[in-house]
């Protein structure tokens, strides 16, 4: 049985929600591996809207179980509110269809108050983060004193945690010239918290292995995006998750040899939020115009996106990572009546040509990207749900891309509604 891994190839924002839920539905169980609720995942069924943060997208669909695994990092106040959100949009959620690693580290406050200290302490060097408290939460997680679901259910174990964490934090704080952690109100809260997320604790290892034991079908749905990666993204503007699909095998308990199909999310154009070096920004008119047709903005944040031309440089470079094996390609309406198309094929630096980006900060700020000029396209390819519905330069283009990042298209989205989708390669198929 073939368990697929999605993956947002580009700067994450790449309409990874829209394919999670066409997959989902094929799926019995979809997973979250890494990231927590910076990531906003937008899904349109029969003409309702739900925006997802944190839950896995299979959870709105009936049946399926949704998995938040270890990868992820977990702000309780967060995912209730989401639960709530869903619950008035009529989407009941439970431990029939969630459940939560055990060994998942919590998110607190004291993590958002950090985030947000350091982005303003930073001034202009800031990352330009979602302001959620990803990164101090991962920092505690590898520095071995954070707070994960099973501590929750006993008191001295808590306290024992707290102890060593806020030492670690109130020494920051002073640092950053912020009060103190209140203690005694913080363990209250999670007290208070416990029994709710306790009922959907499982070590959920064990859960996936059964279903993969079992022939069940998983779906791993990445968040974020491949350029944001912690190890491989442009450093340091970046999330602090592993964002290629390595992580779904760790970020769940499973091997490697569980995932089947690596799917990467492209945009047929390319977008950036936040901080961190865009090789082909537009700052000019086409720039706006991609903005405007693409509807550019956060979900999360609601800030609006950097945009720019296809860069098949990165592309290619973060599908070799991830090992993609076949693209979803989306947005492709969006450049519907551009007269030329340019796409990046390599880059200049100093003289010199690059097929990749270099890791050395000094050389990322001197690229100048290296363009091939397409004829664009008048028609409309929105809707299409085939190739033949495509004008001739549209098909052109995107047989450009697969060339140019040696990774074949296995879906083509022509719009944000389920169905409006051109398959060519079933990634369950085994
Ligand atoms: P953080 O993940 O909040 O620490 O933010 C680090 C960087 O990742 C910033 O540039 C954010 O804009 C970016 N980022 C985080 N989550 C997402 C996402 O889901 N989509 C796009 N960018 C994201």
């Amino acid at each position: 049985m073939a368990n697929v891994v999605v993956v947002g190839a580009q700067w994450g924002d790449e309409g990874k929600g829209k394919i999670v839920d066409w997959l989902s539905e094929r799926a019995d169980v979809i997973a979250r591996f890494q990231g927590g609720h910076n990531a906003g995942h937008t899904l349109v069924i029969g003409g309702q809207v739900f925006k997802l943060s944190l839950l896995p997208s299979g959870i709105v669909r009936k049946g399926k179980m949704a998995v938040i695994g270890n990868g992820v990092v977990l702000d309780p106040w967060s995912l209730f509110s989401e639960i709530d959100k869903l619950a008035a949009q009529g989407v009941e959620i439970s431990p029939e269809n969630l459940m939560i690693a055990e060994n998942t580290p919590l998110i607190l406050p004291l993590h958002q108050d950090l985030d947000q200290l350091r982005e303003e302490a930073a001034g202009k060097a800031k990352i330009g983060t979602t302001g959620r408290g990803i990164g101090p939460a991962y920092e505690d997680k590898v520095g071995r004193r954070t707070i994960r679901v099973a501590d929750l259910a006993d008191e001295e174990t808590l306290d024992a945690r707290l102890d060593r964490l806020l030492a670690h934090h109130d020494a920051l704080r002073q640092g950053l010239g912020a009060t103190a952690v209140n203690r005694a109100e913080l363990r209250a809260k999670l007290l208070e918290i416990a029994p709710k997320l306790l009922q959907y604790a499982q070590p959920v290892w064990k859960v996936m292995n059964d279903y993969r034991k079992s022939g069940k079908r998983i779906l791993f749905e990445g968040a974020q995006g491949s350029l944001l990666d912690i190890d491989f993204g442009t450093y340091p503007y970046v999330t602090s998750s592993t964002t290629m699909s390595g992580m779904a095998a760790t970020g769940t308990g499973l091997g490697p040899s569980a995932i089947g199909f690596v799917l990467g999310i492209v945009k047929a154009y390319t977008t950036r939020v936040g901080e961190g070096p865009f090789p082909t920004e537009l700052e000019d008119a086409d720039g706006q115009r991609l903005g405007e047709r693409g509807r550019e903005f956060g979900t999360v944040t609601g800030r609006k996106r950097r945009c720019g031309w296809f860069d098949a440089v990165l592309v290619r470079q973060t599908c070799a990572i991830s090992g993609v094996n076949g693209i979803a390609l989306t947005k492709l309406d969006v450049l519907d009546g551009f007269k030329t198309l340019k796409i990046c094929t390599g880059y200049e630096i100093d003289g010199t040509r690059y097929d990749y980006l270099p890791t050395a900060a000094a050389l990322q700020a001197k690229v100048t990207p290296i363009y091939e000029e397409m004829e664009g396209w008048e028609e409309s390819t929105e809707g299409a749900r085939s190739w033949a519905d495509l004008p001739a330069a549209a098909i052109k283009y995107v047989r450009r891309i697969e060339e140019l990042i040696q990774c074949p298209v296995a879906l083509l989205s022509t719009s944000p509604e389920r169905d409006d989708t051109i398959l060519v390669t079933d990634p369950f198929a085994d």
